[in-house]
């Protein structure tokens, strides 16, 4: 690596990316770093630029483009490419023109999600399958059709080849408003994806819902517990790189806590009605019509993915909020909600 550390970030205007940007611009070596992120909107890009970024404006599908930059980079760190296997490509495209150049493997922080492990529950049921992120061996038994997996796949494959090393950053539900200056300045995501989508069905039906009964269960973890985690890989791998897992070996779940999404459901209840918005806190039963309509037809709310993030607190990432942080994070989520509604 040359001494200015060169990051190329994909998906640094979302809910995590931003949050993790801000970090990486407060580390301590951030004097050596440089930034780069692909942006699709000029406007964000324009914004961006305030805060010492090189934001180029394009798009995920601009493979010659995302190539390019990957391969003028040092670490990439992807956070919005968890299901897009052309993206993957192109990126790995670029550290193959970058290895042979330089004949040194170049960092790949790519964000996968706990739907890997998720099973086909439909919400009826709960599940004593648990997944160790410290098991490579029980992890390859996914099959090829789980969600994503396609994609990592391809990077795994890329690692073995030796032109990258890559880590699997993979959050369970994220939780709570992002904050920063990313979020102040208006060109940061500040909600999350499951939780938001929820209160926003529950208010449009006028009552909280649940995929079957909502026995399923989903490891959760907070934004900023989540975008810290980052910066602990970063430092893991600079400190001794040989010793962090990459390729089959690097997975990293990020969870701190489980919730079923009957209790989140409930919650979610609870605070519509404590703010008068609907008339029973107890969550129902999505029609399929609703499951099309809201959610595209998936039933990945009704899913159980449990995982123990063994391996991400191997190399010292220490999370302290629970699943109690999760619901007291519900009210304030729907206020806010409501306030741009
Ligand atoms: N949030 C969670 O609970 C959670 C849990 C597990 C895994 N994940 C994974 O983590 C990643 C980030 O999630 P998130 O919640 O931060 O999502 P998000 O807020 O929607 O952020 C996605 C980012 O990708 C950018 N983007 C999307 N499509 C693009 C395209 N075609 N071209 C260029 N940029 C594009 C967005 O740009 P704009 O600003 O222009 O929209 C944004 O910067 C995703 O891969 C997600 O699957 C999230």
């Amino acid at each position: 690596m040359s001494s200015t550390l060169k990051f190329f970030f994909i998906g640094a205007t979302g809910y995590v990316g931003s949050s993790v940007l801000e970090r990486f611009l407060d580390h301590p070596e951030a004097n050596n770093f440089e930034f780069t992120a692909l942006v699709r909107d000029p406007r964000k890009a324009e914004k961006l630029k305030q805060f010492s970024v090189n934001a180029i404006v394009g798009s995920f599908d601009d493979a010659k483009l995302v190539e390019d930059l990957t391969a003028a980079a040092d670490i990439v760190v992807d956070m919005g490419g968890s299901d897009n296997l052309g993206l993957a490509k192109s990126t790995l495209r670029g550290f193959q023109r970058k290895f042979q150049e330089t004949g040194k493997p170049s960092i790949f922080i790519h964000t996968s999600g706990t739907i890997i492990i998720a099973d086909d529950a439909a919400g009826l049921h709960s599940s004593d399958v648990v997944w160790n992120d410290a098991d490579p061996d029980q992890i390859e038994q996914l099959p090829p059709t789980a969600p994503h997996i396609d994609v990592e796949l391809e990077i795994i494959r890329a690692d073995k080849e030796g032109y990258v090393r890559a880590y699997f950053v993979t959050p369970g539900t994220i939780y709570g408003i992002a904050s920063g200056k990313f979020v102040d300045a208006g060109l940061a995501h500040k909600h999350s994806i499951q939780v938001p989508a929820l209160i926003k069905t529950s208010l449009d039906r006028g009552q909280a819902g649940m995929i079957g009964k909502g026995l399923n269960i989903w490891p959760n973890v907070h934004i900023d517990e989540a975008a810290d985690f980052y910066i602990d890989l970063y430092n893991a791998i600079k400190a001794n790189p040989d010793s962090v897992g990459h390729g089959r070996d690097g997975f990293y779940f990020l969870l701190n806590g489980e919730h079923s999404l009957y209790d989140v459901g409930k919650e979610i209840g609870r605070a519509l009605v404590a703010l008068g918005k609907v008339t029973t806190e107890v969550p129902s039963t999505y029609t399929q019509e609703e499951v099309n309509k809201y959610f595209g037809g998936s039933n990945f709310l009704g899913t159980n993915s449990r995982g123990l993030a063994n391996h991400s607190k191997s190399i010292g990432w220490k999370p302290k909020k629970t699943t109690q942080d999760l619901m007291a994070s519900i009210k304030p989520e729907v206020e806010e909600i409501l306030k741009h509604l």
